[in-house]
């Protein structure tokens, strides 16, 4: 049931903190270190591994995305992301050295599946994130981790994705401490920043709702919006249009920031709407040379931001606020706004948000 809520969407934006807690509070042991029991490598297993590809659709690719980042770090090894209907047909290279995570929420997306049954053919040790015990999925992998999301009912994801991310962490920090790359203090801090997170989730959730209904407002009518982000910041600027393409039927393109240059600026218009998604410091003071340049060509500019970084106001329209926490966690925190976005935009325009047009819950054609 809706348990109050208008929609299953909100519902399940609002279970986040819960979803994020249950997929972290499961698997830490008595000493409150990660223990993740159907993940079986020793250590000489995970130091023979020396490419990993992470495979899968949608949302579960841009969580993807930001978990190749995630293992980059913490295994010091090459990882590729890829899109479940192109991986097969790419040529990857893979032995019984190469890792191949899918994720995937229900566990049945068939080009997600497929391309596991053709890395498994090959030798590839196989690990999956996914959300449904018992799913196809789950049972044909080698090493699982679960989501304990829960039912996920709108056909919008937002609580699978964010435990997705969730899943990326307790995996980077357990491979990397495992493999000894990552020294033990740093653990720790991570660690205990990973568990603040939901408690942070579950603030800035309750001070999007507001600015998500403004900017609703102010962007039901536009024909196309670009949201744009550099690094892990861009990979949310990714789940963040597509959620609005899915739920509102806007046009919405996420563009890396600095790309924008190559010819995408040329569609900037006078009040265009340009969401940016700021958080990351290694590219904050150029994504602020990013956003003059749209600025300078019209664009009604809203910049998603931390509140150390209050100089932003100088070169947007609007500013909003998010919790600081570690770069790295940042894609949880940002991907909150562009989500209740989506919800608002949709239910604003009268859609159907936890049922959009035609698409399905589990995708189950290639
Ligand atoms: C978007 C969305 C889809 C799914 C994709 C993969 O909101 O939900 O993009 O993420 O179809 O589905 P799973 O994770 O079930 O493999």
């Amino acid at each position: 049931s809706k348990e109050g809520f208008d929609h299953f969407m909100l519902k399940e934006i609002y279970q986040q903190p819960e979803a994020i807690r249950n997929t972290i509070e499961r698997r830490l042991d008595e000493t409150g270190r990660i223990q993740l029991n159907e993940i079986n490598f020793t250590k000489a297993e995970i130091n023979a591994i020396d490419k990993v590809y992470i495979v899968a659709c949608g949302t579960a690719y841009h969580a993807g995305l930001v978990g190749k980042q995630v293992l980059k770090n913490a295994l010091q090894v090459e990882v590729i992301a890829d899109i479940g209907s192109e991986f097969r047909y790419s040529d990857p290279f893979i032995d019984q050295n190469t890792l191949v995570i899918i994720v995937s929420q229900s566990g049945e997306t068939a080009d997600t599946l497929a391309s596991l049954r053709e890395a498994k053919s090959k030798g590839a040790r196989i690990l999956s994130i996914t959300n449904v015990v018992g799913s196809s999925i789950a049972r044909e992998s080698d090493h699982l981790l679960y989501t304990w999301a829960g039912p996920e009912i709108a056909v919008a994801s937002t609580k699978a994705y964010t435990t997705q991310l969730v899943a990326f962490y307790l995996l980077g920090l357990y491979l990397g401490r495992l493999k000894e790359t990552i020294a033990d203090n740093t653990y720790q801090a991570r660690l205990n920043e990973l568990k603040s997170i939901a408690k942070s989730v579950e603030h800035v959730i309750e001070n999007s709702i507001e600015p998500a209904k403004a900017i609703a407002e102010k962007i039901i009518d536009c024909n196309s919006l670009f949201y744009l982000g550099r690094g892990l910041d861009y990979y949310s600027a990714l789940e963040a249009s597509l959620k609005l393409k899915e739920l509102s039927y806007i046009h919405a393109e996420a563009f890396a920031a600095g790309e924008l240059k190559h010819g995408t600026i040329a569609l900037i218009e006078a009040g265009t709407p340009v969401i940016v998604i700021a958080t990351q410091s290694k590219t904050y003071d150029k994504t602020i040379s990013n956003i003059k340049s749209v600025k300078a060509r019209g664009a009604y500019v809203i910049g998603i931001t931390t509140s150390d970084h209050k100089d932003i106001e100088q070169v947007c329209d609007k500013a909003i606020y998010i919790d600081n926490k570690q770069d790295i966690y940042m894609p949880i925190i940002s991907v909150i706004l562009p989500q209740l976005i989506a919800y608002y935009t949709s239910i604003f325009k009268g859609n159907d948000v936890d049922k959009p047009r035609n698409l399905a819950k589990s995708v189950t054609v290639e």
